[in-house]
């Protein structure tokens, strides 16, 4: 080639590089989406700016305060210079109170620190745990619904989340032989959530067991979401599966936050229990290399929560048992909406009667949680958590009690 050329071919090349639109590619995040109830929040954020008053029903996020010995351990971490690089899969110290913590408050007794992965929240421990255990083709099954990024996290790693419906008649339970009918030669892992979001259903003891009992006999993973343990209404109490499975045994991968519990959701702070030494191998480097270690003042947090007294998970629970009793008050009695009374979490779940579109004039919950959302009145919109549940609302009640008292009165109005 003469050398003359080639700053002809290379103008060339720029030139069609400059005009040539960029190729179509398809990207896994492009299949992800940032979610529905951002919409909404965001609409109610442009309420909020024009001068209405809004009612944050839309979010999860505790009003509550961390309890004062938190906050103090916070400053006093940073007084004392522990601001820096920390041990990758979280400080000793913290590894070693959890594992005496889930021993004893989870029955998971022969956990030890060794089995500990603290992570940025249970949100990057489920990004975690599904990235260390599948591979690409892989199903998993869930809930449906189910809190939108399960599905999304599962969906991270390459694989499938595949639903089973759950069912208003009885109770949003998630059935074994549901379960059952999902499960293909290609499923890796059954995923649960007691107490669980959007419905607020808790999984007995026995149906852990039946849960467990199948994933032996298909030689499945079990991975379990507990962000909700200490956020539950009497009579019920919290099971983890964990503590049914044998201690030899490999396949429960437990995973816990310190955000309801403690009222921490924006310290990032929450923690995956395995004992299976291919994971203890994994996740290590997952860790390694999306955070390299958890914010070591939120670990110090993390350590005083998890040592220091626990009297403010009774306080706030009997306040979220009033605001639950509030919010289902304002929801009973309409036509066409069916509320269900969460036995966990902070969240009203309520199916809809096609009637109820048409008395409000809007083509369906989608539309319906715009209209509430240019009102100021939050809600989550049902198919943002799956697809069998299109024909319902969220409404979450972790927002202050006056709010949910004032937009609890609007809200019926609004519906009726
Ligand atoms: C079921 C469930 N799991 C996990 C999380 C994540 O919690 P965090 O990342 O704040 O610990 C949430 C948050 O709302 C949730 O609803």
């Amino acid at each position: 080639m003469p050398p003359s050329a080639v700053p002809d071919v290379a103008a060339a090349s720029l030139a069609a590089a400059l005009t040539t639109p960029a190729a179509p590619h398809d990207h896994p995040l492009d299949h992800l989406s940032l979610g529905k109830i951002v919409q909404i929040r965001e609409r109610l954020l442009a309420a909020q700016a024009a001068g209405k008053r809004v009612y944050r029903f839309e979010s999860g996020d505790p009003s509550f305060a961390p309890p004062a010995h938190v906050i103090d351990a916070i400053t006093q971490a940073a007084h004392a210079g522990k601001t820096h690089y920390v041990p990758n899969n979280g400080i000793p110290e913290l590894r070693r109170a959890l594992a005496r913590k889930v021993a004893e408050k989870n029955g998971l007794t022969s956990a030890t620190a060794d089995d500990i992965f603290v992570t940025n929240g249970a949100m990057h421990a489920l990004f975690v745990a599904f990235g260390a255990l599948l591979l690409p083709g892989d199903e998993v099954i869930i809930p449906d619904p189910m809190w939108t990024e399960v599905a999304e996290n599962i969906r991270l790693a390459g694989a499938v989340p595949v639903g089973v419906p759950l069912r208003a008649d009885a109770d949003y339970a998630y059935r074994v032989d549901d379960i059952r009918g999902a499960i293909t030669p290609r499923t890796a892992a059954i995923f649960l959530n007691t107490p669980h979001n959007p419905t607020g259903a808790v999984l007995s003891r026995d149906a852990l067991a039946g849960i467990l009992e199948l994933a032996r006999a298909h030689d499945l993973w079990i991975v379990s979401d507990e962000a909700y343990e200490d956020v539950i209404y009497a009579p019920h109490v919290h099971h983890s599966i964990g503590a049914l499975a044998r201690p030899d045994e490999r396949r429960v991968v437990s995973i816990f936050s310190f955000s309801k519990s403690h009222a921490m959701s924006g310290l990032r702070t929450g923690y995956i229990v395995t004992n299976d030494p291919v994971l203890h191998d994994r996740i290590p480097k997952l860790l390694r290399c999306t955070i390299n270690g958890v914010n070591s003042v939120a670990q110090w947090a993390a350590l005083a929560a998890i040592t220091g007294s626990d009297r403010h998970i009774v306080e706030m629970r009997e306040v979220y048992h009033e605001r639950r009793d509030t919010m289902l008050r304002a929801l009973t009695g309409i036509p066409g909406v069916r509320p269900f009374a969460p036995r966990g979490a902070f969240y009203v779940w309520a199916e809809l009667d096609p009637s109820v579109y048409e008395r409000l004039e809007v083509a369906d919950a989608d539309a319906l949680a715009t209209m509430l959302a240019d009102q100021g009145i939050g809600s989550a919109p049902g198919d943002a958590f799956g697809n069998s549940c299109s024909d319902a609302l969220r409404f979450a009640f972790s927002c202050d009690t006056t709010m949910v008292r004032e937009g609890s009165v609007l809200l019926r109005e609004a519906l009726t």
